[in-house]
């Protein structure tokens, strides 16, 4: 397949309908419903896809989600550690692959990708799908459809990335994989999980614990220190993803798209660039003022920018939950 120009949201979404061609939309909708209710479920170690009709529902109604988060975090790597070459992704508990089509527009520079992925039949989708689009053309692809803990077996890699996995783990399991894919990061780890509560407190162990071993956070934190949100509140961060009318009839929603909500943190090897205040919400649209909530260096705190600051409330109007911004100097 040759490289195009085309957005990697709209090749992703013709290799995955070209690969849902002929499958039966009610067991994808049976599938799907499914997935749902086991992803709502927030105990340790389940491992909900069971059948070649759930592999194909995540394929259709989880992949384009789990793409655009992954491409939204890796985009904020990129910007907060500029000197990252990323030659080699290693994805663990890879699925259908998206973090290899998320990578690929950010780190046009990816030659080689290894994936990890313990069900062979999700390994065979994904090939099947790097095979159908742009983001495998050009990079030498590795499949190993074994357990994200033999990690250190592949040597290591420049960018990798632990994508909606370690909730499909128990801790015992988690931790040590952690580790393991710690250990053959040569620049920079990824860890994402739904943004949920559950989701947002295992980023937060796998986040210390590899502070406690000299990784520096790039993304999303301000600092490396402890993380200074209250115990019923918890990060995370949203993303659009539009649907197609495929995922619509299968999800029965008549949204033209969905808010993936994510948790993340980009960890580095080398010292990064991080942002001096972290929006944490979606800012509140006040008449002639914007309500910034930001995470900083001194803690979470709340700014509010009037229309009388000129070019820093134009600047505000403009920011968005997630997105990094300066802190104005503390008055007084
Ligand atoms: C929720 S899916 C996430 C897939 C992909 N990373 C994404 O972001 O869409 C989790 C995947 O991890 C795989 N997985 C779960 N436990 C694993 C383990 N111990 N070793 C390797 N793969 C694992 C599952 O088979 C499944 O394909």
């Amino acid at each position: 397949m040759q490289e195009t120009d085309e957005p990697p949201s709209l090749a992703l979404r013709s290799a995955i309908d070209g690969l849902l061609e002929g499958a039966s939309l009610a067991e994808l909708k049976r599938a799907s419903a499914r997935l749902s209710a086991a992803y709502r479920h927030t105990g340790p170690a389940m491992r909900p896809v069971a059948s070649q009709a759930d592999r194909l529902a995540y394929v259709a109604a989880r992949l384009p989600s789990t793409f655009e988060a992954s491409r939204a975090v890796l985009a904020e790597l990129r910007r907060r550690a500029p000197m990252l070459r990323a030659e080699s992704l290693l994805e663990l508990g890879a699925g259908p692959a998206p973090g290899l089509w998320a990578a690929r527009p950010t780190f046009p520079e990816l030659r080689r990708a290894t994936h990890v992925e313990i069900d062979p039949g999700m390994a065979e989708l994904g090939r099947r799908l790097a095979a159908a689009g742009p983001a495998g053309a050009g990079v030498r692809q590795v499949w190993c459809e074994q357990d994200v803990g033999r990690a250190r077996e592949l040597g290591s890699h420049d960018l990798v990335l632990l994508g909606y996995v370690l909730g499909e783990m128990s801790a015992a399991a988690g931790d040590p994989a952690i580790d393991a894919a710690w250990d053959v990061t040569a620049e920079a780890l990824v860890v994402i999980e739904p943004g949920t509560p559950a989701g947002a407190a295992r980023v937060l162990r796998a986040r210390e614990r590899l502070i406690g071993r000299g990784a520096h956070v790039a993304a999303p934190c301000p600092h490396g220190g402890a993380c200074p949100l209250a115990a019923d509140d918890w990060c995370h961060f949203a993303v659009r993803v539009s649907r197609s009318s495929l995922q619509r009839r299968i999800k029965e929603g008549r949204l033209a798209y969905e808010d993936e909500k994510y948790a993340y943190v980009a960890l580095t090897r080398a010292e990064p660039d991080p942002c001096a205040g972290r929006v944490l919400r979606r800012p509140s649209a006040e008449p002639r003022r914007r309500r910034l909530r930001l995470c900083t260096v001194a803690g979470v705190r709340e700014e509010v920018v009037t229309r009388r600051e000129g070019a820093r409330y134009r600047a505000a109007r403009k920011i968005r939950w997630g997105e990094g911004w300066a802190p104005a100097a503390p008055k007084g």
